[in-house]
């Protein structure tokens, strides 16, 4: 288009005569302007530093993987013999774990048998904005008796989960969560993987999930901490393990409120991935908080000489959070490169790019809760239709923008963003370049977390505090990509 442009006056000359010097002039000036613009902008080293690190766009060339889920009240029976009345997808909490191949297309043949409206995010996948699962922006949400079906490319390899968007701290605290495992194309060969749904359930003293939701105390709080820590629904479970296996495991948490800071006693510990994606390099998996909405893939080596335990030491109280039971003969511990090779940018300089959006997070009284948490004075909720009024700042795709997140409060809040990774470039003012993107990071009391992005995908995206009182009670806002 520029080429016609510039040519058309060159090759009539006629035009010259025609309109005089000062035409002469304006044209020469919009030859000019087109000239510059035809030379493609002097690009961006952030920007140029991110190639190579994920796809920018989907090319689906794989399977057509179909899945049925249906949402709806169930009993599960507790080890102890009682039964538990929870509702789950597909009967069973956690939820199933999908595995699809990277280059898949996903469908989830979804129906909702719940007594409220629902819907499926999937959470850290970069899906067509459409099949984001946000009730009242991306699609209305799903009645009780509907159905949905949503269909995405998996674009990228990894650990990732879906959970309903709609009273999210209730539908997922009774017990609806699921996995998605995205498998590379060729993936490393560990002896075998393992997949712990962490989490902890709110009991009452009948041993029922406790209600009420989003009490007061939640609120005002880190939002709801169960009285029992679970893995895959049981405390602690047993794994029985031999010494010198490899085992890769994608832990994740998909808790209200609790993090998670795991303790891998006397195996060997690698991280390889957080949040889906591989690291540039491995990392120490015990020095990491493991937020609500965070995953965390561990490579392992099972050590001889008896049972270790994984456990939690987030808070001051250790919660055991698995055991592998060390017996049988020795196996040969495969030997392989860590595949914590990826290439993630450095972004060295970032932190000193202009400030697309400053996020001070903080609470007032009122609402329906009693406290309202807010994103920039705000607090959203996901029944106000107006959400365009919600949208609170647009970004353009392929360029890099730095957001910052200013905790004014004291309490945590691990901030989510839909439709994008991010990379953490500083705390405090001070610049980090942890090895790896992230889409949850948590963002501790006073605390200031700035991120970089360069965000790929068109649409309106949520982003919120993924301790989900905090997100019900308004924690949440929405961000354009054009
Ligand atoms: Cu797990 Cu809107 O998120
Ligand atoms: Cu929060």
């Amino acid at each position: 288009m520029s080429k016609s442009c510039c040519e058309t006056p060159r090759n009539r000359p006629w035009l010259w005569l025609l309109f005089g010097g000062a035409a002469a002039i304006v044209i020469a000036v919009f030859i000019g302007a087109t000239r510059t613009t035809s030379v493609s902008a002097p690009s961006d080293p952030l920007v140029v530093e991110l190639e190579g690190s994920y796809a920018s766009a989907s090319r689906p060339d794989g399977q057509l993987r179909t899945f049925a889920i249906t949402a709806a009240p169930a009993q599960l029976i507790k080890p102890d013999g009682a039964p538990l009345e929870v509702w789950a997808y597909n009967g069973q909490v956690p939820g199933p774990t999908l595995r699809v191949r990277i280059g898949d297309t996903v469908r989830i043949e979804f129906k909702n048998e719940l007594p409220q409206p629902t819907t499926i995010h999937f959470h850290g996948v970069r899906v067509p904005n459409a099949m984001d699962g946000v009730p009242g922006v991306t699609q209305p949400a799903v009645p009780p008796g509907g159905s949905f079906v949503y269909e995405f490319p998996a674009v990228d390899a990894g650990t990732f989960w879906f959970h309903p968007h709609v009273r999210s701290s209730e539908q997922v605290e009774r017990g609806l969560y699921g996995v998605l495992v995205v498998e590379d194309d060729s993936p490393p060969a560990f002896t075998r993987e393992l997949v712990w749904v962490v989490d902890d359930w709110k009991l009452a003293e009948d041993g029922q999930i406790a209600e009420p939701f989003n009490t007061r105390h939640d609120l005002a709080h880190d939002g709801r901490w169960g009285n029992v820590v679970t893995t895959n629904g049981s405390r602690a479970p047993t794994f029985p393990a031999r010494p010198g296996e490899r085992i890769r495991v994608r832990i994740v948490n998909v808790a209200n409120g609790r993090v998670f800071k795991l303790d891998f006693g006397k195996v060997r510990a690698e991280g390889i991935a957080f949040d889906a994606l591989y690291a540039r390099e491995s990392f120490d998996p015990s020095a990491m908080d493991l937020a609500p909405g965070n995953r965390m893939d561990v490579d392992l080596v099972i050590p001889r000489g008896g049972s270790v335990e994984i456990s939690d030491r987030f808070t001051r109280t250790t919660h055991p959070v698995a055991v592998f039971e060390v017996g049988g003969d020795p196996v040969a511990t495969p030997t392989f490169a860590s595949p914590a090779a990826a290439t993630v940018p450095h972004w060295k300089d970032a932190l000193s790019t202009p400030l697309t959006k400053e996020l001070p997070l903080n609470a007032q009284r009122g609402g329906a809760f009693g406290i309202a948490w807010m994103i920039d004075g705000v607090a959203m909720q996901h029944t106000a239709h107006d959400h365009a009024a919600h949208t609170s700042f647009t970004l353009s795709r392929g360029r890099f923008h730095r957001l910052s997140f200013v905790n004014e409060s004291g309490r945590l809040h691990p901030m989510h963003l839909h439709g994008t990774f991010f990379k953490v470039i500083a705390r405090n003012g001070q610049p980090a370049d942890e090895p790896f993107f992230r889409d949850t990071v948590l963002v501790r009391p006073r605390e200031r977390v700035d991120i970089g992005l360069v965000p790929h995908d068109v649409g309106t995206w949520m982003m919120h505090c993924h301790i989900l009182e905090h997100a019900e009670s308004g924690m949440m806002t929405l961000f354009a990509v054009e």
